[in-house]
């Protein structure tokens, strides 16, 4: 077993360390130099996706925050609205479902339950279902009218990772294959988000090779009872994404927020001491989201908490107002998930590990829920 997680002590380690290559592997064979998208693999008409007025993505736990990440590129790109469901409660609530809507299953294994009846009740309603899986011949893209797989190799610990990386590169595929076919983006700025892309992978590695950093203030922290999240714009999901993992393996208490959202509520929650780790929006090209979060910053800090930062390369306005920082290369905005969740990860990871945890197997959780 020792090989199989290639050195590391966890396979969730690993699978955080395989991160570059599922990146990599998810995009190759996608595109042309001159930034042509070929999907044929696909298997649904283009003529069909041309029509598509609404996409719906289904998908429980991580994959869900996928597709959160892919609704602010997707409508970006290709002006479609993108509803982002959990797939357990999408089917209890008489979803508008339309031969113009295309649902978008994301999930890793293929198998979930709420998933697979989700896109079962889809395809009844007359929809198009397209399946984002890591998993070959699985239930879901068996049963859907299309499917794009995840080439992040098979993931074994139960907090998923890797897969996450690769869902959010498939669902930008798929958008920018969309925006193509409907004359939303000319091919030579497909291309350049093509290049952008590629360049992901190399960041990544950057990422790990600082991880000490990351992992040093996890142990640092491995005694806290509470830890929140916050973030804005796709920061946000990547917030929830970061809470999220601590729950899963640390089984400590996490929320993530909307970094908007502190003055509803969250901000109460703010005593001495609190560690609250801020994801902040890139200060290029979105300069009002970052004077704004950054202001969140000030405001948690205020009022004592412990400020923990994942910024981009070159912020040094969020400096004075933080604890810890944690630098992430320069990227554009909406690729810049693939990169902040990262630390996050790798968080979790540390710290479960320095409170003894099996981070692999935790308690009362399942790689895959193929239960209702
Ligand atoms: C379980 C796993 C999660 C995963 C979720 C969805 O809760 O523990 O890691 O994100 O199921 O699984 P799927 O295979 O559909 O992506």
């Amino acid at each position: 077993a020792a090989a199989e997680k290639g050195g590391f002590a966890s396979f969730m380690e690993k699978e955080v360390h395989d991160q570059p290559a599922a990146v990599a592997d998810t995009l190759l064979g996608r595109s042309d130099s001159a930034g042509r998208l070929t999907l044929d693999e696909l298997r649904i008409d283009p003529g069909q996706l041309k029509r598509v007025k609404k996409i719906i993505v289904l998908a429980c736990g991580t994959s869900a925050y996928a597709g959160s990440v892919a609704k602010y590129a997707i409508e970006s790109w290709c002006r479609i609205p993108v509803e982002v469901e959990l797939s357990h409660e999408f089917r209890y609530r008489e979803p508008i479902v339309d031969a113009d809507t295309l649902v978008v299953s994301i999930s890793q294994s293929g198998e979930t339950m709420d998933t697979l009846m989700a896109v079962r009740y889809a395809k009844e309603q007359g929809a198009k279902t397209l399946s984002i899986c890591n998993t070959n011949g699985s239930t879901i893209p068996r049963e859907s009218d299309a499917v794009l797989y995840t080439h992040a190799g098979p993931e074994i610990a139960v907090a998923s990772t890797k897969a996450f990386l690769a869902q959010i590169v498939a669902t930008y595929i798929l958008g920018l294959y969309l925006a193509s076919l409907r004359g939303n983006l000319f091919t030579g700025q497909i291309r350049d988000i093509m290049a952008d892309l590629n360049k992901i992978p190399g960041k990544i590695t950057d990422i790990l090779d600082r991880e000490d950093e990351i992992k040093e203030l996890a142990r640092s922290m491995k005694d806290e009872a509470s830890v929140l999240f916050l973030g804005r714009h796709v920061g946000y999901p990547v917030a929830m994404e970061g809470a999220l993992k601590l729950k899963e393996i640390a089984y400590i208490h996490a929320e993530g927020f909307a970094a908007g959202e502190l003055k509803h509520g969250p901000i109460a929650l703010i005593d001495d001491g609190q560690p609250v780790f801020v994801v902040v929006p890139s200060k290029r090209g979105r300069d009002s989201l970052h004077a704004k979060v950054v202001s969140n910053i000030q405001e948690v800090r205020a009022r004592g908490a412990k400020t923990l930062v994942i910024a981009e390369e070159g912020d040094e306005a969020v400096r004075e107002y933080s604890e810890f920082v944690f630098y992430v290369p320069e990227t554009p905005t909406l690729l810049m998930p693939l990169l902040t969740v990262v630390p996050l990860q790798i968080f979790a990871c540390e710290l479960a590990s320095a409170k003894g945890y099996d981070v692999d197997q935790p308690r009362n959780l399942a790689k895959s829920v193929t239960v209702e």
